[in-house]
């Protein structure tokens, strides 16, 4: 199918790697010109390169801390109007909620709430204006089921969720179209480096640990950073302007629901 987006301009954030590189990629593949992102500047710089070999499209890099109002000055400077945004950071730090002070929640509320929000304020209505946009967040699972040792993303993803809901409603008309796709667990560096500190903490190899794991998962395994992009490309595609505010899981089944 074609997805109708061939020379769009998309901003995806925090994608030198994971989830956010997945989605630039399938971007990419289907014509899009991406924005790369992400604090490592080399590592920004490869997959730039990787990209530009497989796609002919244009890559623009912008090696900055997205959480950081500089960081996403510097991300819209390299492309004032984009047609697509997908909004991501990394993941707020696990812990107990006790151990929180006031401090902490404010800041531990900015990468995945106030930092898509501020993304979102500078581009909606650009987007509105000119008749076309896709913005997809990328928050969690956690938005369907808390994750107990996650407090600050369960607050952050929740929150996000809630101001999307209302948005997404007011801009559809104007064909800017907003959704959030909610990972479960997906093989990134995220999800997997943890594992192997883990399974070295209980004695047992690396490949046992991830055995058992994706054995509490219906489809039985992980998923790919390239199924998620095929996903995020969907969702800015042209078909989807009937697909308003909505929250896709990808979890493989693990939250078990009747609808
Ligand atoms: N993978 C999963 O199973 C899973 C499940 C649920 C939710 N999530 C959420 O999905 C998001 C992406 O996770 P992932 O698995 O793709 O992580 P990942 O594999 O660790 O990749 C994170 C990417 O984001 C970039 N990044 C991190 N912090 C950044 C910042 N402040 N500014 C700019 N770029 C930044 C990293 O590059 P630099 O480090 O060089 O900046 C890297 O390119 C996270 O919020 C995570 O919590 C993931």
């Amino acid at each position: 199918m074609d997805l109708g987006i061939s020379g769009r301009r998309a901003i995806v954030c925090a994608s030198s790697k994971g989830l956010g590189r997945g989605c630039a990629e399938a971007l990419a593949r289907e014509g899009v010109n991406v924005v790369i992102n992400g604090r490592n500047e080399a590592e920004v710089k490869r997959t730039a390169d990787a990209i530009r070999t497989n796609h002919k499209v244009e890559v623009t890099t912008v090696a900055a801390d997205v959480t950081t109002p500089e960081g996403r000055s510097a991300i819209l400077k390299s492309c004032p109007d984009p047609d697509i945004l997908i909004t991501n950071a990394g993941g707020p730090p696990p812990g107990d909620f006790r151990d929180l002070d006031e401090v902490d929640w404010a800041n531990g509320l900015v990468p995945n709430l106030i930092s898509p929000i501020m993304l979102i304020k500078a581009t909606v209505d650009g987007m509105a204006a000119r008749g076309f946009g896709r913005i997809v967040n990328i928050t969690s699972r956690s938005v369907k089921t808390p994750l107990y040792h996650l407090p600050l993303s369960n607050a952050a993803r929740a929150g996000l969720t809630g101001m999307i809901a209302g948005l997404a409603r007011q801009v559809a008309k104007d064909n800017v179209i907003i959704n959030n796709i909610l990972p479960g667990p997906f093989t990134t560096d995220r999800q997997m480096v943890p594992l192997r500190k883990r399974a070295g903490e209980l004695g047992i190899s690396y490949e046992e640990l991830v055995s058992r794991e994706t054995e509490q998962v219906p489809a039985r395994r992980f998923g790919s950073p390239e199924e998620f992009g095929n996903m995020c490309a969907y969702l800015c595609s042209a078909h989807i302007g009937f697909v308003v505010g909505q929250n896709i899981l990808m979890d493989g089944g693990g939250f078990a629901s009747t609808v």
